[in-house]
């Protein structure tokens, strides 16, 4: 049963999650998530990663606003080890919203002019983070002009009301194009990684899903076909763009019925995830952010939450139950590939006490980074606060409540209603103002 955040100590925490059957790592000590590490050669300061979160403020060509700089030099002066930015657009076509950035020849000096600021910033507390770009093609979910336009990999009985338009082999190819441009603009423009986004719905984990997908390609019952799109998106970075770090965020379970990773009764399945991340290791890919769910369709998945969005249900699922699946699940890839490092996700329902979980996920070698996606929103400085004073301020924690989300699904600029309330707690009241 969905319960909200209301433990006053730690033991009230560890207790209900034993009450629900589960186990929480916790550890006293957070010193893990302060170690540094080494990606593919490159030195990250610390465990911490600033999740990719959309923020809809993009300007008309996609390149940062005022807005998406602000965000980023938050994040800059917060102290994580990486900045993994939100989904920026590899075409006009593929935007989830009009707002949505899109990284194009011509507007990569404003990418890189942001890039440098960034690296600027954080150099001033002594930190260079690795800077990773998520490139997307938003798919079914693709929204250009602030109306739906849909551009499918597969047809889904799940998703799909009415027969959409199904993307041809050609189209998919001339989209790979647009990912290998996008990447070394990416490449050009003082990014270090580039993240080929394979996660909530979009483009690319559809096709690695695409079992209904006849007479293609890049779709079908076999795993083989319905990876190739990937895969070979990669190896044609590989070759035109080297040096670059290549990295995933990757659903290991979609967990609804026709995704990628689930069973007869839609719980993970981790069988074909496998299969990938090992064709991903044979690629050279050695980092790897994990999620799961779509936040379209089991937002309590992706991000579990004490209030849902105004007009949907309150989940059945226990938020903390969530949170061990997710911990559960990053662990079981980080074990199966010691040799890799995974990211792990959704710790935000956690609150203040989420750096002593993720410290104790580290000690485990439950995975070898924690992502912090809404925390990051309301209190970027978490990490520098871990470092600085060994502990994090609840006053300043996300909370849960979905106020972020009300705000992007309604197209407005999207930030921390409660943390960050001179922007975008105005940005709500505009909202509520228009009814919505
Ligand atoms: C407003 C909002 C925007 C998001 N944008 C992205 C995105 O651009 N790319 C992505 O992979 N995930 C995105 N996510 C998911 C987060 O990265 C993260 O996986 C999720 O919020 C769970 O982590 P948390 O508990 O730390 O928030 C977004 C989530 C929210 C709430
Ligand atoms: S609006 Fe702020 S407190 Fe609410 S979920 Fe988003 S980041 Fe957390």
């Amino acid at each position: 049963m969905h319960e909200r955040f209301r433990y006053r100590t730690k033991e009230d925490l560890i207790k209900k999650a034993r009450s629900l059957g589960i186990e929480l790592p916790y550890s006293d000590d957070i010193s893990p998530l302060l170690l540094p590490a080494l990606v593919e050669g490159f030195p990250i300061p610390n465990r911490l990663v600033v999740q990719p979160m959309e923020g809809y403020d993009s300007e008309d060509n996609g390149s940062p606003s005022f807005l998406t700089k602000r965000r980023y030099l938050r994040y800059a002066n917060g102290g994580s080890g990486m900045i993994w930015y939100e989904a920026v657009s590899v075409s006009s076509d593929g935007r989830s919203n009009p707002n949505q950035l899109w990284i194009n020849r011509n507007n990569i000096s404003e990418y890189a002019y942001l890039n440098e600021e960034v690296k600027i910033a954080a150099g001033k507390i002594g930190i260079r983070p690795l800077l990773v770009i998520q490139l997307t093609h938003s798919g079914r979910y693709s929204k250009p002009e602030g109306i739906s336009k849909p551009q499918v990999a597969a047809f889904n009985l799940t998703l799909d009301k009415i027969a959409p338009y199904i993307l041809t082999d050609d189209d998919l190819k001339r989209i790979q194009d647009q990912y290998v441009t996008a990447a070394a603009l990416a490449a050009n423009s003082g990014f270090d990684a580039i993240d080929l986004k394979a996660c909530h719905g979009y483009l690319m984990i559809e096709l690695l899903a695409a079992k209904t997908r006849k007479g293609s390609i890049y779709g079908g019952e076999d795993p083989s076909a319905r990876f190739r799109f990937m895969l070979e998106t990669i190896e044609r970075i590989k070759a035109e763009t080297p040096g670059m770090i290549i990295t995933t965020r990757l659903n290991i379970s979609d967990c609804y019925s026709g995704g990628f990773g689930v069973d007869n009764n839609n719980q993970p399945d981790f069988s074909e995830p496998l299969l990938l991340v090992e064709q991903l290791q044979k690629k050279g890919i050695r980092l790897l952010n994990l999620s799961m769910g779509s936040p379209y369709f089991n937002a309590f998945v992706t991000r579990p939450f004490d209030t849902p969005l105004p007009g949907q249900s309150v989940p059945d699922e226990h938020p903390l139950v969530g949170v061990v699946k997710m911990i559960n699940g990053t662990s079981f890839f980080q074990k199966k590939f010691p040799e890799l490092d995974f990211i792990g996700s959704a710790y935000s329902y956690l609150r203040h006490y989420s750096p002593n979980v993720g410290a104790a996920v580290i000690k485990n070698r439950s995975a070898s980074f924690i992502g912090l996606g809404r925390s990051s929103f309301a209190y970027p400085s978490l990490p520098l606060d871990l470092i600085r004073d060994g502990k994090a301020d609840p006053s300043k924690v996300c909370i849960t409540c979905s106020g972020c989300t009300r705000l992007i699904r309604n197209l407005h600029p999207g930030g921390c209603v409660i943390r960050d309330r001179e922007i975008y707690g105005n940005e709500l009241k505009k909202l509520i103002a228009d009814g919505k």
